[in-house]
């Protein structure tokens, strides 16, 4: 008979002493965050990077994990996960039945494309900014997994010129192709950085009967969501891109009428049960991630929430690209405002000499350009340019984008 030791569960908060005074940039840097010193970072959107703080109780959880492992997942990890999955819940605006917590957007998207009621003949909508991995998703299932529904891409413009126009086109292409039963909508695309108005394009795919699964994997700790008010038949987001969250860790949220067909990728042991169960059990798996999501949501409110960390930022943001256009001449991607993502900017290469366009330069030119030094970005191809990449963070300094651009200074006298 198992008995449940006293001192299990333990349940835990964030030690959250010093945050909410604690000053942005170098101090929180060094502090809070384990970034290798000396080292600008401005990729934090590509995988994020998660606090000391949560990293301990990450390490609690996983101690208690390994004394007593049955008890650990039989009784207390789903205990601890649903805490999680509470505090989410309200943050994003979603009754708690209708929000899961899984490893990340990648799967999520993945459980909705394929467990959706297609018919023969209908076919799954994405457009050209969808991110590389489910573009790949949604073509693999239409080929491999599912041959007799069609693939619909809506090719949008880089930059695109307004959110009218983005949404003509998506009615152009519905108009096109009636046979549209589900659409994948990126919020914030990646890597171009585009807010897309999903709000109008959840509407307009609505008013024909198209259910929508919005990939929203940028968004949560960067955009205010209101998932109940937002309609959206699935929505997902990572937690470990801007939540602080140990990866991997993203919530799936399933409006109440997605219950009766979305399913987890994997099938387990609780089919037949309630979703949050079959979503728990998708095989064995390390909960701490998903757990800890409560606790960078604690880290994120503690620092003062969305109004002191996105206002942080978001003028990291624009002082960067404002400086490296002032020092280096470089245009930033000329987006209207109202779909420029808050942490995250474009700014275009000029053509280089040693560095012709191609998707095979691309990493080489990240290697001649970061490998020795003390800076890293993310170099993007779009539309036949080059574009930087700059994320910023509450640990972005000033110091940090002056080596930035010194970094880049020192690239274009040679290859420009
Ligand atoms: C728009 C978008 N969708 C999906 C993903 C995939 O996220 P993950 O690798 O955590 O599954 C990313 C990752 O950067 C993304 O930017």
């Amino acid at each position: 008979m198992l008995q449940v030791p006293q001192n299990i569960p333990r349940d835990r908060s964030l030690e959250t002493d010093g945050l909410a005074d604690v000053k942005f940039g170098a101090e929180i840097r060094e502090k809070e965050f384990l970034l290798r010193p000396g080292v600008a970072f401005f990729n934090h959107g590509s995988y994020g990077t998660v606090p000391r703080r949560v990293l301990k109780l990450q390490q609690e959880y996983s101690y208690e994990r390994e004394e007593h492992p049955d008890f650990w997942t039989r009784l207390n990890s789903k205990r601890y996960l649903d805490q999680a999955r509470a505090a989410l819940a309200q943050f994003v605006g979603a009754d708690l039945e209708n929000l899961q917590l899984v490893v990340n957007a990648t799967q999520a998207i993945n459980s909705v494309v394929k467990s959706f009621p297609f018919a023969k003949g209908d076919a799954l909508l994405h457009c050209s900014y969808t991110y590389g991995a489910i573009a790949n998703l949604c073509e693999d299932f239409t080929s491999r997994v599912k041959p007799d529904v069609e693939s619909v891409n809506v090719k949008l413009s880089f930059p695109p010129k307004s959110e009218d126009d983005v949404v003509k086109k998506y009615e152009e292409i519905l108009d096109q192709h009636p046979n549209i039963k589900l659409a994948v909508i990126d919020h914030i695309t990646s890597p171009s950085s585009i807010i897309l108005p999903v709000k109008r394009l959840l509407d307009l795919c609505h008013s024909r009967g198209i259910k929508v699964v919005v990939d929203g994997a940028h968004c949560l700790g960067q955009l205010s969501l209101n998932l109940e008010d937002l309609g959206a038949d699935a929505y997902v987001a990572n937690a470990h891109k801007w939540l602080y969250t140990p990866r991997g860790c993203a919530i799936l949220y399933l409006k109440k009428e997605s219950h009766a067909w979305a399913r987890p990728l994997s099938t387990s042991w609780q089919i037949g049960r309630s979703l949050d169960m079959q979503f728990f059990d998708q095989g064995t798996l390390d909960h701490t991630p998903l757990i800890c999501s409560l606790h960078g949501l604690e880290f994120y409110q503690a620092l003062g929430g969305m109004d002191r960390v996105v206002g942080y930022t978001r003028a990291m943001a624009d002082e960067a690209v404002e400086v490296i256009q002032r020092e280096l001449g470089l245009k930033p991607a000329q987006l209207p405002k109202s779909m420029e993502a808050p942490n995250l900017r474009l700014v275009e290469f000029p053509p280089l000499k040693k560095f012709p366009y191609s998707v095979e330069n691309l990493w080489i030119l990240h290697k001649t350009l970061f490998g020795e030094a003390s800076v890293f970005g993310l170099i993007i191809p779009v539309e036949g340019k080059f574009y930087l990449r700059i994320s910023t963070q509450v640990y972005t300094s000033k110091e940090d984008i002056a080596a930035l651009v010194q970094v880049l200074k020192n690239f274009f006298k040679d290859n420009v």
